[in-house]
């Protein structure tokens, strides 16, 4: 890694001041953690997937008028992205039951919900990322009721989009996470969509087989992780040039 200014270090992703005011060089890790970070591992290759998969879905998101942080890929692991003020919250869209929403509602995973439902969890790993409602989010001043009506209506534009693109490919959208910031440009703020969208945040199943093709591999011990993404990347036509064979050696470019 070239030498420059660490801005912050997550689970899977290091920030770096980007080479003009008001960008950031988003790297992708091959790190993988599940349940806050309990479960660690290496997964050769993801890195440079996610990096690949979230400049295909965000660029395809911007050419249906959803803004957001990308600028453009730098190399096989970096992206040049907008910097933002990050809102302290996640938003889960969900289309079909897994996960959290099962254990805490008894609903048997892969039961079709009557509509997108839209969960939001106050972003703080001491707090174990914790569930909250809209009142929450407005009273202790995380986003304003404007912002939060602009990042549900965002949240369901990208749910309609992303929906019908994995359709496509023969992959179901079970459900995903969303993270959203403020861009400030002269006087004007906007909320644009920032993060990744990548089989990290994604619960991706084949539409024919209900095989999980996302981090679910990983949390649950299913193997095949790799192979997994690979097949996510595959399917939307950005395996990198060259093929898998690309992906060899990427843990090298550091
Ligand atoms: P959940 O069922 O564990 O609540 O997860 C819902 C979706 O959100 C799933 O696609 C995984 C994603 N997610 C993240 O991206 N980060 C997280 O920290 C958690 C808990 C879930
Ligand atoms: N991202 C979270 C963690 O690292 C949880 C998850 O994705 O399951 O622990």
């Amino acid at each position: 890694m070239t030498r420059r200014r660490r801005v912050y270090e997550g689970k899977a992703k290091v920030l770096f001041e980007g080479p003009e005011p008001g960008t950031l060089v988003q790297y992708f890790k091959d790190d993988a953690t599940a349940f806050n970070g309990e479960k660690k591992a290496t997964v050769t290759g993801k890195g440079v997937l996610n990096n690949r998969i979230s400049e295909h879905l965000m660029t395809k998101l911007a050419e249906i008028g959803i803004q957001n942080h990308f600028i453009r890929r730098l190399n096989m692991r970096e992206q040049l992205i907008k910097e933002v003020e990050i809102i302290p919250v996640e938003v889960i869209i969900r289309n079909i039951a897994a996960g959290s929403i099962c254990k805490r509602l008894g609903i048997a995973e892969g039961t079709p919900l009557p509509r997108p439902i839209i969960e939001y969890c106050f972003k703080s790993d001491e707090l174990n990322d914790p569930l909250v409602s809209e009142e929450h989010i407005t009273a202790f001043g995380w986003a304003n009721p404007l912002e939060l009506d602009d990042i549900m209506s965002q949240s369901l534009r990208v749910n309609d989009f992303l929906l019908g693109l994995f359709a496509g490919i023969g992959i179901r959208l079970v459900d995903f996470k969303l993270e959203f910031g403020r861009f400030y440009e002269g006087d004007e703020m906007q909320i644009i969509l920032a993060d990744e969208i990548s089989p990290d945040n994604c619960r991706l199943w084949d539409a024919a087989t209900n095989k999980k093709l996302d981090k679910d591999r990983f949390r649950r011990d299913l193997g095949g992780v790799e192979d997994a993404y690979q097949e996510v990347a595959r399917r939307l036509g950005i395996i990198p040039e060259g093929g898998p064979g690309d992906l060899q050696g990427t843990t090298a470019i550091q």
